[in-house]
């Protein structure tokens, strides 16, 4: 039948070879883990840890984050063992098409767009967001939000969303650079990763004055939390499912901030150019994750205990922007951090996006070499040398969702694709160890078996922890993608020739 033929290993050992010709191995451990801290900070954090704070978690979220990280040290590690291995772009998907064979590696592939490109999609919402608290709030209700979003506020009046225009806006902007193909360059990178941890530092250290231990009791959302309504009934916050209080709650929340950890996977793809990839890499990927996931908790624990969670469930007060909220309400005397921070952060979230858009091309520009998708999506650029036509079709996509779906619920797709690929990734460095024990392997996980299958058992269990209609919604996007992959990518497939 051919759904587990592989693409061999030497072949693509060569093209990597060749394709690597430029690439120096210049990087050490600590600018990979720049790197990875770089990636790393953005929506996650300024956004969503008040999202998991107020919809599942309250105060515990700091346990969320905790949760989040083990499961992506496990699955980072195993990524490390298959990015040293094999150093060619295209990250799980590449990996999994010499391991597992085309079907599978199709799945991720497709699970890598819910990634990339609705994970773009979440962070040019939360852009939004920040804009308009910079603006003042001026930006009518119905421009800045999706049809889908309404509620009634505290005088009756009724606030319905239409189009997200500033999301699209930024998507524009940075997709008109990205065809530019203009790199930004390695020093603009180094001041906004400066930026973003000087914001998260002076929030944690300004704020930890002004946490009101009331705040933080009980740590957990307790059984039996009324659903939260607005002045007309409608329900905007409902804890009743097992993943919404207590402790069933700590792992929901886990699968709402995970989306904060997204992005060191792309030290991974940095293998190629790591000067001593053997020792760098496991430091590189877990030292990222140790002191994202330290600043993580102070964050979360200042934020949550700064601001009562059950504000970040209201829209009329810190549901958007809660960082700039929970600063211009509580901390008094502070409010020229609140607009300093602001800006920070758009920054911050245009670098993630940029990144985000770019990754999402090059894994387009490999599925479309190997025949999987349409030749449109590898067409280079004349001039510029940028597969133009490939960031033009990803904008309309990517457009659609920033404009017409709401943050939390592409946020929620974002997570359920990039676990999903964690998943695949984890039990497929084992697999590989049995298949092919040979293969030179610059860097091994240590105890395999053990790290591979807890890191997909706990990536399973976030999984789990999501969202009901998330899960719904990203099976059909499943299923629609073995569709196209029977309808068209099987029979095009370079591998049949
Ligand atoms: N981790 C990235 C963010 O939080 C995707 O924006």
């Amino acid at each position: 039948m051919g759904l587990f033929r592989t693409k061999s290993l030497e072949a693509m050992l060569t093209q990597a070879q060749d394709s690597d010709k430029g690439l120096k191995r210049t990087l050490g451990a600590g600018n990979l883990v720049a790197l990875g801290v770089g990636a790393i900070i953005g929506a996650g954090l300024f956004v969503r840890t008040a999202a998991a704070a107020g919809q599942a978690a309250g105060p515990g979220v700091t346990l969320s984050f905790i949760i989040a990280a083990i499961g992506c040290a496990f699955a980072g590690l195993c990524y490390a063992e298959f990015a040293a291995m094999i150093p060619i772009a295209g990250s799980a998907y590449a990996y999994s098409y010499v391991t597992m064979g085309e079907l599978v590696a199709w799945i991720i592939g497709w699970a890598l767009i819910m990634e990339y490109a609705l994970g773009a999609a979440t962070v040019s919402i939360a852009w939004s967001e920040y804009l308009n608290t910079l603006l003042g709030g001026g930006i009518p209700y119905e421009w800045c939000h999706s049809p889908f979003e309404s509620f009634t506020d505290s005088s009756g009046i009724l606030h319905q969303g239409m189009i997200n225009a500033p999301a699209l806006v930024i998507l524009l902007l940075l997709t008109l650079l990205l065809i530019r193909g203009t790199q930004e360059s390695a020093f603009v990178n180094a001041i906004i990763v400066f930026i973003k941890v000087a914001v998260v530092l002076i929030f944690i250290a300004v704020g930890w004055q002004f946490i009101n231990p009331a705040n933080l009791e009980p740590y957990l959302i307790p059984e039996g939390t009324p659903a939260v309504v607005d002045q007309a009934g409608k329900v905007i916050a409902d804890y009743s499912a097992w993943n919404k209080h207590g402790w069933g709650g700590i792992l929901g929340g886990a699968g709402i901030v995970f989306f904060a950890f997204i992005g060191f996977d792309a030290v991974s793809t940095a293998a190629q150019e790591a000067k001593n990839p053997k020792r760098d890499m496991p430091i590189g990927i877990l030292g990222s994750l140790v002191i994202c996931t330290i600043l993580y908790i102070l964050f979360g624990h200042v934020l949550t205990g700064v601001a009562n969670w059950k504000d970040f469930v209201d829209p009329e007060k810190g549901r958007e922007a809660s960082v700039a909220y929970a600063i211009s309400t509580y901390m008094t005397g502070y409010s020229w951090l609140a607009t300093a921070v602001t800006v920070a952060i758009l920054a911050g979230f245009s670098s993630v996006i940029l990144v985000m858009l770019m990754g999402q091309s090059r894994i387009f520009f490999t599925m479309s070499n190997d025949g999987l998708i349409p030749k449109v999506f590898g067409t280079l650029h004349p001039k510029f040398k940028t597969p133009y036509k490939s960031n033009w079709i990803l904008f309309v996509f990517v457009g659609a969702f920033a404009a017409f779906v709401p943050g939390h619920v592409a946020g929620d797709l974002t997570s359920f694709g990039t676990l999903f690929a964690f998943v695949l990734v984890s039990i497929g460095v084992w697999i590989l160890r049995v298949k092919s024990p040979n293969i030179e392997r610059p860097f091994r996980v240590p105890i395999a078996p053990v790290v591979s299958v807890l890191g997909a058992v706990i990536c399973i269990a976030m999984i789990y922890g999501l969202d009901s209609l998330t899960l719904s919604v990203a099976v059909a996007w499943m299923v629609i993608g073995l569709v196209v992959y029977f309808l068209y990518s099987k029979k095009h497939s370079k591998l049949n020739k």
